[in-house]
């Protein structure tokens, strides 16, 4: 049953809500670049600053080796459930900056097709900052109407972007402070505004930077030129080599622990709403791609996959340099399904690049951030609970879905704290999160802070 007062208290701070998350979003703060820093940290303190103001006790900046984790809380009875939300104030590098319509740490609202109310463009509206602030919002909501059924924890860090590594340490020395019944996350999407959808499965990942080194010059690449090893060329050549005519990926033993699932699942997945024709439209291609003997929805979600992210070396500048590069470099993710792991994943890519190399070139592999892939079950309580939630303010029952993305403390928080998580995300996959223009719905951010409220109160109820 919808309860109107939690429309009434919207409706009245609508403007106030949205110049908040403004706020936020005005401070860049790019975990994966050392300029930012500085900004990275004021984040950390605004948010604990909102905390405070939203109505949590003991609201403290947790330091960590890297950026800090900003932690709050309200007990309002021991015996009662306790949720744990977590979310992170970091975002993506905005480049490339050029192709940005408005300025990255410019929040301003602009329609869209999929967004005729309007968006909110800029860094990390989706990812995560708005999406992570309709908890807050939620939150203050609950004690500004007295409704909230159960404790809260807050758990809200800066470099889920950079891979989670601080907060993994965080966690395993804080699981006293961090005890609860349910993590409940925002930080992934719904298939559409008007078809819901609560994620069940993330995927892993491992990432890897290679370096291929030929000659120890740069060299005239017509006096060289043909005699020597093209450390580009070759490393072109060595990720051609790490995929077959059906893009199965050729390193040995990349598949041994994939799980796979029966006919009757890939049915059950297969019933989730889709338009290839207008996803191929989106994104302006004219077909798609991907490994034989599976769908477009099944490529990305319970398969896993190589892809290199960045490629350079030789010369970039304007017009021509007959030159052929002492040295080549890609940067390459593997998402993984569940069961790989992905130090093995990283271990057997490592092995398998070196034994490809030719002679003529000499080469280095560096791991980069991991994380474990992760199912989340849609029997729990707390499912349901979010289930009915967005039912409620959906007005229809949401499809549970596995993404192809990637949370990697997701899968810690149930090997360490023991705790299932809830996938309770609004944005779209058109939200552009990681690229130029990211943008988040209105709709979607006062959808949130709408259905938050009624996850809290069914999973109190449901949990007596
Ligand atoms: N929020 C995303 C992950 C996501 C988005 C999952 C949409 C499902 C749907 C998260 O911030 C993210 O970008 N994660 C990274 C992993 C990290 C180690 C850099 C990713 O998936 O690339
Ligand atoms: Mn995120
Ligand atoms: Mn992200």
């Amino acid at each position: 049953m919808q309860n109107p007062n939690i429309n009434t208290y919207i409706e009245k701070n609508k403007d106030r809500f949205l110049n908040e998350l403004f706020e936020l979003l005005r401070i860049p703060s790019v975990s994966a670049d050392p300029k930012y820093k500085a900004d990275v940290i004021k984040t950390a303190v605004c948010v604990k600053e909102k905390l405070v103001a939203a109505g949590a006790d003991k609201v403290e900046i947790c330091e960590t080796a890297g950026y800090p984790i900003v932690y709050g809380e309200k007990i309002i009875d021991a015996k009662l459930p306790t949720v744990l939300v977590y979310g992170h104030y970091d975002v993506q590098p905005a480049d490339p900056i050029e192709l940005w319509t408005s300025g990255p740490f410019e929040p301003v609202i602009k329609k869209t097709d999929l967004h005729p109310e309007g968006a909110i463009f800029a860094r990390g509206s989706c990812d995560d900052k708005g999406q992570m602030y309709m908890h807050v919002k939620a939150f203050e909501l609950m004690m500004q109407t007295n409704s909230l059924p159960c404790n809260v924890k807050f758990m809200i860090e800066g470099e889920e972007e950079v891979g989670s590594s601080n907060l993994a340490t965080f966690v395993k020395q804080n699981k006293e402070k961090l005890k609860a019944d349910v993590i409940v996350i925002s930080d992934t999407g719904i298939i559409a505004n008007n078809i819901p959808s609560i994620t069940v499965g993330l995927r892993g990942l491992s990432y890897v930077e290679v370096e291929v080194t030929g000659p120890n010059r740069d060299l005239h690449s017509g006096l060289y030129g043909g005699a020597v090893a093209n450390p580009i060329n070759i490393l072109c050549e060595m990720i051609a080599k790490m995929k077959d005519d059906k893009n199965h990926i050729t390193i040995p033993g990349f598949y041994d622990d994939v799980e796979i699932l029966t006919a009757e699942e890939r049915a059950e997945m297969a019933k989730a709403p889709f338009s290839l024709d207008e996803y191929k439209k989106a994104l302006d291609l004219s077909d798609i791609h991907g490994e034989d003997g599976y769908s477009t929805n099944e490529r990305n979600s319970i398969r896993p996959t190589l892809d290199v992210n960045g490629i350079w070396g030789g010369y970039q500048g304007e017009g021509a340099k007959t030159v052929i590069a002492s040295k080549a470099y890609a940067k390459i993710s593997m998402r993984l399904v569940p069961h790989q792991d992905s130090e093995k994943i990283m271990k057997i890519f490592g092995d398998y690049f070196k034994s490809i190399a030719p002679k003529s070139v000499k080469v280095k592999v560096t791991p980069h951030h991991g994380g474990e892939p992760v199912v989340t079950p849609s029997t729990s309580v707390a499912y349901k609970a979010a289930s009915m939630a967005m039912e409620t303010t959906f007005g229809k029952k949401p499809v549970p879905v596995r993404s192809g993305g990637s949370i990697p403390i997701v899968a810690m928080f149930k090997s360490e704290l023991g705790l299932d998580s809830v996938l309770m995300g609004f944005g779209l996959d058109s939200d552009a999160i990681h690229s130029p223009n990211e943008h988040y719905g209105v709709f979607n951010y006062f959808k949130g802070i709408e259905t938050i409220p009624y996850f809290y109160k069914n999973f109190a109820e449901m949990s007596k």
